[in-house]
This record gives structure tokens, sequence and C-alpha cells, in this order.
């Protein structure tokens, strides 16, 4: 079963999935657990690339796709071979990062990117995604040691709220596959929801 990690900055997602993997190992299960971009060799060498303060010229396509020579690499070399053996891969971001951030965020057309979203996957989408959803102004501020959001320009505000309203969107579009989980909750409540979601999912499959 594949299950993906989707949400904004300061949502607890990545602190979420490791305990969502100890769970699920010491039920028995067999999990992978991963993240983009990065997660290959070959991947984490493109993360530098896309992550290094100094590529201020990349070009917002040459960024898309760096996204998706990262996501392809992972799928073919880590996700799909242990999907084969039935075991439990848990991704921290997958494509809809792409969709929400580049398409609803940044405003690139949604139809093509999702073409090139299909051909980084091979068509792979998850069996479960959960979005970790909690108002921008509070995710931002929880990254903020200070927990000043005023200094931040009003362009990462709006740009983040329509990566949320995206995120959104996607959900309901997919509602089978989707569940939002209230992430502004304590974090043993938020993963006591988690297994649950998870449990639930699984014992269907
Ligand atoms: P990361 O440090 O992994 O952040 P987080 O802990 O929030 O996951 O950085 C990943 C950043 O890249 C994050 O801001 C989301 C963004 N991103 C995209 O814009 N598009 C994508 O396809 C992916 C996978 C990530």
């Amino acid at each position: 079963m594949f299950i993906t990690f989707e949400g904004p900055e300061g949502s607890g997602k990545t602190t979420q999935i490791p305990q969502l993997q100890d769970y699920l190992v010491e039920a028995g299960y067999t999990v992978f657990c991963t993240r983009e971009p990065g997660g290959t060799a070959i991947g984490d060498q493109i993360r530098e690339v896309l992550l290094a303060n100094k590529n201020t010229a990349m070009h917002p396509r040459s960024e898309i796709l760096l996204f998706q020579a990262s996501r392809a690499q992972l799928v073919e070399q880590e996700i799909l071979p242990r999907l084969q053996r039935h075991e439990i891969v848990l991704c921290d971001r997958y494509a809809d990062s792409t969709l929400a951030y580049q398409g609803y965020g940044h405003g690139v057309d949604l139809a093509q990117l999702r073409g090139i979203v299909d051909f980084a996957t091979g068509g792979l989408k998850p069996d479960l995604t959960l979005l970790f959803d909690l108002d921008v102004e509070i995710g931002l501020s929880r990254r903020q040691k200070d927990g000043d959001i005023n200094r931040l320009d009003a362009f990462a505000l709006d740009f983040h709220r329509r990566v949320r309203a995206g995120y959104h969107a996607l959900a309901a579009a997919e509602p089978q596959r989707w569940q939002i989980i209230d992430a502004t909750q304590p974090p043993e409540q938020v993963q006591a929801v988690v297994r649950e979601v998870v449990l639930a999912k699984y014992s269907l499959n």
C-alpha cells in the first residue's frame, strides 16, 4: 500500500510519519519511509540543486522538471519494487505537491502539469493521501521562532493560501483517496487519527 503525506510547511507531517512507521512495524508490517524531493542518491543530488540558495536563476520550468526527475528515480528505484512485494510505502510529499505548489501556488497550467507528473510517476498513484491541514498563519508562525509573521511579505502569505486551497480542491476531486487531518490538534491526537485512518484503509485493501 502506497501512502503519501501532504500539507504546508509547519504542519507537523515530518514528525508524524516516523511515529506511524514505528507503529506499523510494531504491528508486524514491512514499512519503507521516504521523502521528496530526494530519497535516492540521484534524487538527493537533485534536492541539493533545488534547495541551494545560490540557484536564484532557476526558471520555474526547470524547477518543475527537477522535481519530476527526482520523483521518477524514486518511483522506479525505491517505491515500485516495494509495492510489488506488498510492503507499505510512506512518502513525505509526492505528485500532489507539484500540483499544489507549482500549479495552484505559482499558477502553472494544471493540465500541462498533470501530463508531466504522470510521465514522471509512470502513472503510479497513492492508495491513500493524508492532508495535514492547518491555517496558513499558524503553519508559518510555527516555523518562525518568535512567531512573528508580520515580516512575511504579502506574496508569501497569499502563495501559501493558494497552496492550501489547491490541496482542498485536489482532495474534493478525489475524496476516496484523500483524508484531511486537522493538524492544529495536539501531536498525540494527530497521530491517533493518522493510525486510525491508515488501519481503516488497510483493512479495505
Ligand atoms: P522540504 O525541506 O522537504 O519541506 P517540507 O518539510 O515542508 O516537506 O522542502 C520541500 C519544499 O519543496 C516544500 O516547500 C514544498 C516544495 N515542493 C514543491 O514545490 N513541489 C514539489 O513537487 C515537491 C515535492 C516539493
